[in-house]
């Protein structure tokens, strides 16, 4: 018999309650779903609860954990692959176990990449508008042809090389930058070069690499004036990949011929929630808005069926090993 716990899931979604209790049917774990985000306002609900269950946005900085802690909190399961919110350190620090999932479908990362690639290049997001609108005009809606053009992609961890052999079967020319080649990848002809050689060669740049300190604006002012222009920039990976403000600038000058995201900078006070009867101060995102030729999702890459089936089961096994004191495969800490 599983070792059951108390669970408070914050910024549960309808999607994810009905993921969770699907997979929580056998481990009985007693699970409380809470609409709001993990932050000093709230940190107060998790007030002797065992177990957190936290996503993307939640805060999980020191002062978050020390409150965790200090409230009889023993561990913090994330519902997600990136960890870049969480203070492991501060975590250690105060003896809360993190957990993660680190590989639920890179798939379901991998395929809205290429939607994104594909959707922007073909203005599928402008046709569509227009065709319900009667507007059948084409002016404005020429693509380019996916195969024969070269394809970057930085980080070929596990969505990474999938990306890579999704556009490798577009008949792109697929070039990597990772300090960890895939032998796979190498196999099947993908060049690894360094990131400026990448940035100067590549018709499309997909940013698929964790956020650590070495990739925070990776992709800078600098980064732009080195690429090739007209170029389309796809992130998938996380917002701060990207300085916002320098893609701006490279969208206004046509250094950059096209921006899709799934992730942005600043998203944690706008994503995930419905927030079209409010007023958008975040004037940069604004900005982005105004572009026809950039493509924005809401980090929704991972948003499958089969990705948030696999995300609870494997969240509730993490949280079964390390309540039962078992070593834990997906532990951080
Ligand atoms: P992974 O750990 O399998 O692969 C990451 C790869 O990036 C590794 O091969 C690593 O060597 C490489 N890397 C690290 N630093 C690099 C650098 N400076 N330049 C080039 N490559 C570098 O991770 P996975 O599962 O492929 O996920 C990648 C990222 O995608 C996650 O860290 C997360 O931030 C993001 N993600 C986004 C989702 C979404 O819904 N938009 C969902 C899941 C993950």
């Amino acid at each position: 018999m599983e070792t059951m716990s108390a669970i408070h899931c914050f910024s549960a979604k309808a999607y994810d309650r009905a993921c969770f209790d699907e997979a929580n049917r056998g481990p009985g774990h007693d699970i409380t779903y809470l609409d709001a985000r993990l932050d000093e306002r709230t940190v107060g609900l998790a007030a002797g609860i065992p177990v957190v269950c936290a996503f993307v946005n939640d805060d999980l900085t020191a002062p978050i954990l020390r409150a965790l802690a200090a409230g009889g909190t023993t561990c913090v399961a994330m519902r997600c692959a990136g960890y870049n919110n969480v203070d492991l350190d501060a975590a250690r620090a105060v003896g809360i176990t993190v957990v993660r999932v680190p590989a639920y479908s890179p798939n379901a990362v991998a395929e809205h990449t290429l939607a994104l690639i594909l959707g922007l290049n073909r203005n599928v997001h402008r046709a569509y508008n227009r065709v319900r609108d009667r507007n059948f005009s084409l002016e404005g809606l020429v693509g380019f042809d996916l195969a024969g053009r070269t394809a970057g992609i930085v980080g070929t961890g596990q969505i990474g090389a999938i990306v890579a052999r999704l556009l490798w079967h577009f008949r792109c020319t697929v070039v990597a930058s990772d300090p960890q080649p895939d032998s796979g990848l190498v196999d099947l002809g993908v060049e690894y070069v360094e990131l400026d050689e990448l940035l100067g060669r590549s018709d499309i740049v997909s940013l698929n690499c964790p956020l650590t300190e070495a990739t925070h604006h990776l992709i800078d002012a600098a980064a732009i004036g080195r690429m090739r222009r007209g170029v389309m920039l796809v992130n998938t990976g996380r917002g701060p990949l990207i300085d916002t403000p320098a893609a701006i600038d490279g969208l206004k000058s046509g250094q950059l011929g096209s921006l899709a995201l799934d992730v942005y900078e600043e998203e944690a006070p706008l994503f995930f929630e419905d927030r079209s009867q409010e007023i958008l101060d975040d004037d940069v995102f604004a900005r982005l808005l105004t572009f026809p030729n950039v493509l924005i999702t809401a980090h929704q890459a991972f948003l499958t069926r089969d990705a948030l089936a696999a995300i609870a089961t494997t969240t509730l096994a993490n949280v079964a090993d390390v309540v039962a004191g078992r070593p834990c495969a997906n532990s951080l800490t």
